[in-house]
């Protein structure tokens, strides 16, 4: 301990310099949120962060242990927490090391609850206990290094406040500095601990392919639930996403909501679990499940980074933190990220018999109802006439395109478009020319069957040749064609994940490398084509997390377009992540997916709650629909700002059997908001529910104007906000399948 003590008493210094200049920036900015502030009581040994309206305080205990010691609502400046101290155990089974909420722990010395990282050293030891060693505090990011108490195992913790949203970005790098290689077993980005309490919800993420996004809830209880993904990949069955509140509060924007999401686009897991003395803690990072990372003398590890926020006015805002923090400090071009233009994709009205005449048609009809990106999806390629072949073949098909895709891309221009391309880059079909030269490419155990799923196979992206083909063959379709967009599918998960050619012990690897080189090729495509822009797809909504929206513009949430069902798939989306990056297209009636017949106003508003685009065969639209389409589109670029920078409120949500659901946004600027109500079947003759506007000034006023649909006749043409808010809004909808949609604008009459 007083080797502790000598080592806390250095670092004071940098943090009383770094006080003296926190306090300087707040009293500087105005308009600006205040920044961050870090600080270190260098009697006590904690540490306390304070970011918008959030405060985080962990401490050194006793033993040297990082120990949480709150983490919810702004504390006042004058709350001093005391020193950390950690749990007792309980009896001889559970020492304090399982009962003591710790931020990070390694596996070892009697540890029973999570660990955050287990290591195996080539000796046979398999015991880690990490203690405290020094900190740096800089700006908003505060680092604490920990050691092994016997072996040059060095574990830097990395905490980054956001100064808009509080949210905090955790993560961890793991050093090896002893003479010889150790494999790590499991690694998690660290650990957050809850205020304890018995009364608390878990809501999370599940889905499969075209239903994607149910928002799960359940009663913590003890033991554990884990939400993961063995696949390789993000994986619709569960998103790494979270959030807990107390099971008393029911209304989207009350009570207090801890929350969080992990960057990872590779295997993951998030452990929620509550331990012998009800305390609850969730450690998410690398799926621990067949995971094995040699780490080499000298070598760092850094796992991927754990998001966390609090919000204490419910599920909702705790929503609208996420939604600004991806728009303003995750995405590409943050903080002013572009707009998402209107798009059309010709994959549901051509699938794979595309060609140039074809494609043409469908763009002239394209612009003229003011789509603003062209998108010609999978069939452009090698002998991709199904399924079956051509993947891996990324040479432009000379029956379809005999001279190449110049001509079309050139008319996509003429009608005042940009163009994007589909690709899926990490597959292969053993019907290609790059399967038969290349058949060691694939994720394989020799002497294995080698599964396929749609009739193709994983590329091992770890490999270094892999990763050179993949972003040679990108490389060169952007330089050699004027694409603006790419759309990026992929659309299995792993088997056999072997990688033969290496060292046995090494193999394991993969489930990190490959990730890695992923980023890394989007990064660099990036940086050599700025303006180029990218979509994440996984058959749907299967690689979404924040860990790829690091690299990519926008995704789609799932191969289910019937408007009806995403309403239910965009609810859930929500909750996660921004409309911004939602989008959403306006497909034929009846769907492919439940034959369902709708409206073409219903499909349009639908979408519209999203980044809008359309995926129908346009061909077969009637002038009357084009001139509908038309308007449609022109009224989404209106509030297209609202919907995608601005403050979503679910007013009611659509819940599997709900009879209704009402979404409302509010922009940036207070000056519009925009709803969309949905009748889904009436029943009874009973009316709608009057809709109570939320997130308008109290005393502005505000011009109401219904752009589908009617609202009540005796609705006032304007009234103040409080009037919108508190007396509310009645819309005329009787039948099934029905949908009203208005704006609020504020004016100065
Ligand atoms: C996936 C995507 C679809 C479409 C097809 C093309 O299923 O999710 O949107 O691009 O692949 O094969």
């Amino acid at each position: 301990m007083n080797e502790l003590r000598k080592t806390l008493r250095s670092s004071l210094l940098g943090a009383v310099t770094f006080l003296c200049a926190s306090v300087a920036w707040i009293t500087a900015a105005s308009a600006q949120p205040a920044p961050a502030a870090i600080q270190f009581d260098a009697v006590t040994h904690v540490f306390r962060i304070d970011a918008a309206e959030n405060t985080y305080v962990l401490g050194i205990n006793e033993n040297g242990q990082l120990q949480t010691l709150y983490w919810g609502k702004r504390l006042a400046a004058s709350d001093h927490l005391g020193a950390a101290k950690a749990m007792p155990g309980v009896s001889s089974f559970d020492l304090p090391v399982s009962t003591t909420p710790q931020e990070y722990v390694g596996w070892g010395g009697g540890l029973f609850v999570e660990p955050d990282l287990k290591v195996t050293f080539k000796d046979g030891n398999r015991d880690l206990v990490l203690k405290y060693v020094s900190h740096t505090v800089e700006a908003d990011k505060l680092s604490i290094v920990m050691k092994d108490i016997s072996r040059e195992v060095y574990v830097t913790l990395d905490y980054r406040a956001d100064a808009e949203t509080g949210i905090l970005r955790r993560s961890a790098r793991i050093s090896n500095r002893t003479d010889a290689p150790f494999t790590i077993e499991q690694v998690a980005a660290g650990t957050w601990n809850l205020p304890r309490g018995t009364d608390y919800r878990l809501r999370y993420l599940t889905g499969r392919w075209a239903a994607e996004w149910n928002v799960q809830e359940q009663l913590i209880r003890p033991g554990k639930t884990v939400l993961e993904s063995r696949r390789g990949t993000t994986g619709s069955q569960n998103n790494p996403w979270f959030a807990i509140d107390h099971n008393t509060t029911s209304d989207q924007d009350e009570g207090g909501v801890w929350f969080g999401a992990l960057g990872w686009s590779g295997s993951w897991q998030i452990t929620i679990e509550q331990d012998m003395l009800q305390q609850v803690r969730v450690t998410g990072g690398s799926n621990a499940f067949d995971f094995g990372y040699v780490l080499k003398p000298e070598e760092t590890f850094t796992t991927p980074t754990f998001y966390g926020g609090y919000s204490d006015h419910g599920i909702g805002d705790a929503s609208r933190l996420m939604h600004r923090f991806e728009v303003d400090s995750l995405l590409p071009q943050h903080p002013t990220p572009k707009l998402r233009r209107v798009i059309y994709n010709s994959w549901e009205a051509t699938a794979f018999n595309v060609d140039e005449a074809g494609q043409t048609a469908l763009a002239e009809k394209a612009a003229s109802i003011g789509v603003e990106r062209f998108v010609m999806d999978d069939g452009w390629f090698g002998q991709r006439n199904t399924d079956h072949a051509g993947l891996g073949d990324w040479y432009v098909n000379p029956q379809k395109f005999p001279n190449g895709l110049k001509p079309l891309i050139d008319k996509v221009h003429s009608l005042n478009m940009d163009f994007g391309l589909w690709v899926e880059p990490e597959m292969v079909n053993a019907d290609s020319d790059l399967y038969r030269k290349h058949p060691d490419w694939v994720l394989n155990f020799p002497g294995r069957p080698h599964t396929e799923a749609r009739n193709q196979m994983v590329l091992n992206l770890a490999r270094p040749d892999v990763r050179a083909y993949v972003f040679g063959f990108l490389d060169k379709l952007l330089n050699e064609n004027d694409i603006a967009f790419l759309k990026w599918d992929y659309n299995r998960n792993w088997s056999e994940p072997g990688w033969p050619g290496i060292a046995h012990d090494a193999q394991k690897d993969v489930y990190v490398d490959f990730i890695r080189n992923f980023y890394s090729i989007l990064a660099e495509l990036r940086q050599k084509h700025p303006n180029v822009e990218i979509e994440s797809c996984s058959g749907g909504g299967g690689r979404v997390d924040l860990g790829v929206m690091q690299y990519t513009d926008e995704v789609w949430p799932s191969d289910n377009t019937d408007a009806f069902d995403r309403l239910l798939i965009q609810n859930g989306f929500t909750y996660a992540y921004t409309p911004a990056v939602m989008m959403a297209w306006v497909t034929d009636s009846p769907t492919w997916v439940n034959q369902r017949s709708l409206s073409l106003e219903y499909r349009f508003l639908s979408s519209m709650q999203g980044s809008l685009g359309i995926g129908a065969n346009l061909n077969k639209w009637s002038p009357t629909d084009l001139e509908k389409a038309k308007q449609m589109v022109a009224q989404y670029k209106s509030i297209r700002e609202t919907v995608q920078r601005g403050a979503l409120y679910r007013l009611i949500t659509p819940d599997r059997d709900s009879e209704q659901s009402v979404t409302e946004t509010v922009s940036r600027d207070g000056k519009q908001a925009v709803a969309f109500a949905f009748l889904h079947s009436s029943r009874e003759l009973y009316p709608f529910p009057r809709i109570l506007l939320r997130g308008l000034d109290e005393s502005s006023i505000y011009r109401i104007r219904a752009f589908a649909g009617e609202v009540a006749t005796d609705t006032p043409v304007q009234a103040s906000g409080s009037y919108w808010m508190h007396h509310g809004v009645d819309v005329e909808l009787r039948g099934d399948f029905q949908a009203t949609a208005f704006t609020l604008t504020q004016t100065n009459e």
